[in-house]
């Protein structure tokens, strides 16, 4: 179900979304060395800059691709420590300070709306931002969009089978009683995938119904993980049957080998504008910007592929994955961005209260 023929084409994804509206945390490590050294003439000359430290919101093994393809191009150092949108808000907040890292790179925009009010984020408009269609950034050029992915329920289709059970096609058929216990979402807390996935559902059902819809599907979860990728392992593990993660993500899995599969909600489904941005008060400013700007580029979204990250890309002159779902295959919502991001927290704190996870 998720091998697409049709690629997603940016005009396409504007044309839809134009109406759219306690773990320890591991220190940032580096990056092992690459196999492609810059070439002595790429070197850095010693009044360019040499480092840089970045959080990261995507799949490991992207961030670890993308890192060492721009280390060998600028000879800049980086180090980067993957986590959890909410994880890297909370860090952020509490380095205000004395900020450590100089980017913020991938995961939901949700996060970085909510970083901006709270004067996290420095404003930088890259050039490259050009190629960015309107939709997709920070009108004031606080963070700027690099990928778009859709929420989808990936669900282990072999025990669907031996279970002989219908795999689930709308928000209503996660609540129906062969499910119970047997779905994984993460955190809204600490996940973006999670926090689109509330946000979605009070937005198509209203802030009382949706709680009330949140705490019916409580009952069905067996386990709420920290990261947004691992309901979709765990369902391809065969832990639980249906794994709550955005489809992108399933899709790599089940390249991998797992026995996943991918629906997405009739009622419509949620999505997530991938977003990066400088950091306030960056210690790497100039290294930061060097980053960005080459983040933006064709060149460097579609290597996201290349590393099982089959996202749709914000650059018009990029071209999507193969394995990128087609939004107008796909109900999705009219997603507001700005109100999700303004109500994070106090969403989140509803939620926890609803659901007794405080
Ligand atoms: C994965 C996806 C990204 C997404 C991120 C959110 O890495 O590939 O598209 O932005 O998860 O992670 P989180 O753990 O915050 O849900």
């Amino acid at each position: 179900m998720w091998k697409r023929t049709l690629a997603l084409t940016l005009a396409a994804s504007l044309l839809v979304l134009a109406g759219c509206g306690s773990k320890q945390t591991p220190a940032p490590s580096t990056t092992p060395s690459t196999s492609n050294p810059p070439a002595s003439s790429e070197a850095p000359k010693s009044n360019e800059p040499k480092k840089l430290v970045i959080y990261a919101g995507m799949m490991e093994d992207h961030v670890k691709g993308a890192v060492a393809e721009f280390e060998a191009q600028t000879g800049i150092k980086v180090e980067w420590v993957r986590m959890s949108s909410g994880e890297t808000l909370t860090r952020i907040r509490a380095e205000k300070e004395n900020p450590q890292a100089s980017v913020w790179y991938g995961g939901p925009a949700d996060a970085y709306v909510a970083a901006k009010e709270e004067g996290l984020l420095a404003q930088y408009v890259s050039p490259n931002a050009a190629k960015i269609p309107d939709q997709f950034k920070d009108p004031e050029g606080y963070w700027t969009g690099i990928y778009v992915g859709l929420l989808g329920f990936g669900y282990n289709t072999k025990m669907m089978e031996e279970k002989g059970l219908t795999p689930p096609e709308s928000w209503e058929d996660l609540l129906k009683p062969e499910f119970k216990g047997q779905i994984a979402l993460a955190n809204p807390g600490s996940s973006g995938t999670s926090y689109t996935l509330l946000a979605t559902i009070v937005q198509l059902m209203g802030e009382e119904k949706g709680l009330e819809y949140m705490t019916k599907l409580h009952e069905q979860v067996a386990q709420y993980p920290k990261s947004g990728t691992a309901p979709g392992q765990m369902a391809g593990r065969g832990e639980v049957l249906i794994g709550i993660s955005f489809a992108h993500d399933i899709v790599k899995y089940a390249k991998e080998g797992m026995p996943l599969d991918v629906t997405f909600p009739k009622e419509g489904t949620g999505y997530e504008i991938g977003g990066i941005a400088l950091i306030n008060g960056a210690p790497d400013e100039e290294a930061a910007k060097i980053f960005i700007d080459w983040a933006l580029t064709k060149e460097a979204q579609e290597l996201g592929q290349k590393y099982g990250s089959y996202q749709s890309l914000t650059n018009v002159e990029a071209t999507n994955p193969p394995e990128a779902f087609s939004l107008d295959e796909v109900t999705i919502i009219d997603y507001d961005l700005q109100w999700a991001g303004a109500n994070r927290t106090q969403l989140v704190e509803k939620w926890s209260k609803a659901v007794n996870m405080q």
